[in-house]
């Protein structure tokens, strides 16, 4: 064990909270004083607030990030036992919003920014295929305008998994606008995030968002009146309430988020043991995430964490070596997401850290190298 002279946490919601406290806590407040539970007006105002926000005709709410992925599925009516495309890294809800629904997942390769690769996409499809799943991973949206004229061309539709890209842009348009259906995730340590558990869905269909809208709500249009079975998947309105609070503040996050990357990768630059993320002209990344690759990721992790600075894996395993795919390892073992997945390490990032923390974990980063030469 070292001295630890500065802590440095992943993440800091607790500190979040302190900047914000007398906004929240009124907005909650008026929740209760109104017992207004479900549905209630600081959902619809949500609703419209992040629709506008994302430059989408339509946002439904509901209560997490894999219940919107399931319910975009849905409402495609895609038939039973066809194929879904799906990056081999990202979070195992994105291939569970396809098994839910009867499709079978398929993982594609990714590129070296973690977003799906394109060839891969076009090497995995065949007649069986209905869609494609694009993940904004970390919060670098995917290579979108390749990915469309793909699905174009096989007549198949493109879904963005967008729970990680709150706030992101791509050729100057929001993540969540850019294809036929967007997914996002408000669980608690996202850019946007909750205080518990939420979701939305974003379709520019009318059609589409009012089965959405119905699927996530018993398949109701009336009450006790159903038109089809669906879920139970609504965004509580204390969930609303905090949500309207912080998506005022989004914009700000996410530069934030921006200047301590730029700063990780000005310090680290010469560091040749690690690679670092990249910035894109033709994006602008929310950075829920900043993931460094090194073959010494395990040792790096142990000794950051002995100096006070806590970092993250995202993601241990990619999807096909999970016990839950097992068998799809045998068409992606070749794979860049198998092979880096053991080198991926998630440095603290988030507008909780300054200048000081920043280089205090790059310092660190460094010595660890020069010590373990
Ligand atoms: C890429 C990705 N997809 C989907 C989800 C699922 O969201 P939720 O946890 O809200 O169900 C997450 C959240 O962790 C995610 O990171």
């Amino acid at each position: 064990m070292r001295d630890i002279i500065m802590e440095v946490k992943f993440l800091d919601l607790k500190k979040q909270y302190a900047e914000l406290k007398s906004e929240i806590d009124s907005s909650v407040q008026a929740v209760f004083a109104e017992a207004d539970f479900i549905k209630g007006a600081e959902v619809k105002r949500f609703e419209a607030g992040f629709a506008a926000y994302c430059g989408a005709s339509h946002c439904i709410s509901c209560g997490n990030g894999t219940d919107a992925l399931t319910a975009i599925l849905k409402v495609h009516d895609l038939p039973r036992g066809s194929e879904v495309i799906l990056p081999a890294n990202t979070f195992i809800a994105t291939a569970e919003a396809a098994v839910s629904n009867g499709l079978k997942p398929v993982f594609a390769d990714i590129k070296e920014d973690f977003t799906i690769l394109p060839e891969s996409v076009e090497s995995l499809i065949n007649p069986n295929t209905s869609a494609i799943i694009a993940v904004h991973l970390y919060g670098h949206p995917a290579d979108m305008d390749v990915l469309k004229k793909i699905a174009e061309k096989h007549d198949l539709k493109l879904f963005e998994d967008a729970a990680q890209a709150h706030g992101a842009l791509y050729r100057g348009k929001k993540a969540g606008s850019l294809a036929d259906g967007a997914g996002f995730s408000f669980y608690p340590g996202k850019v946007l995030g909750a205080a518990g558990d939420a979701g939305a869905i974003l379709l520019n269909d009318e059609k589409l968002a009012e089965k959405a809208r119905k699927f996530c709500n018993h398949g109701r249009s009336l009450k006790y009146f159903h038109e089809f079975a669906g879920i139970n998947s609504r965004m509580d309105t204390l969930q609303a309430a905090v949500l309207n609070v912080k998506l005022r503040h989004l914009d700000e996050w996410v530069e934030a988020r921006n200047r301590v990357a730029e700063m990780y990768i000005k310090r680290l630059s010469d560091v040749t043991e690690i690679v670092l993320p990249k910035f894109y002209p033709e994006t602008l990344d929310a950075w829920h995430l900043f993931v460094i690759k090194t073959e010494k990721r395990d040792n790096l992790q142990e000794y950051l964490k002995n100096c006070g600075v806590e970092t993250g894996i995202h993601y241990p395993l990619s999807l096909p070596e999970q016990p839950a795919f097992a068998g799809h390892s045998d068409y992606c073992g070749g794979y860049r997401a198998v092979k880096e997945s053991k080198t991926l390490l998630s440095l603290p990032i988030g507008e909780h850290l300054g200048e000081k923390e920043v280089s205090f974990v790059a310092e660190k980063i460094k010595e660890f190298f020069v010590k373990s030469i």
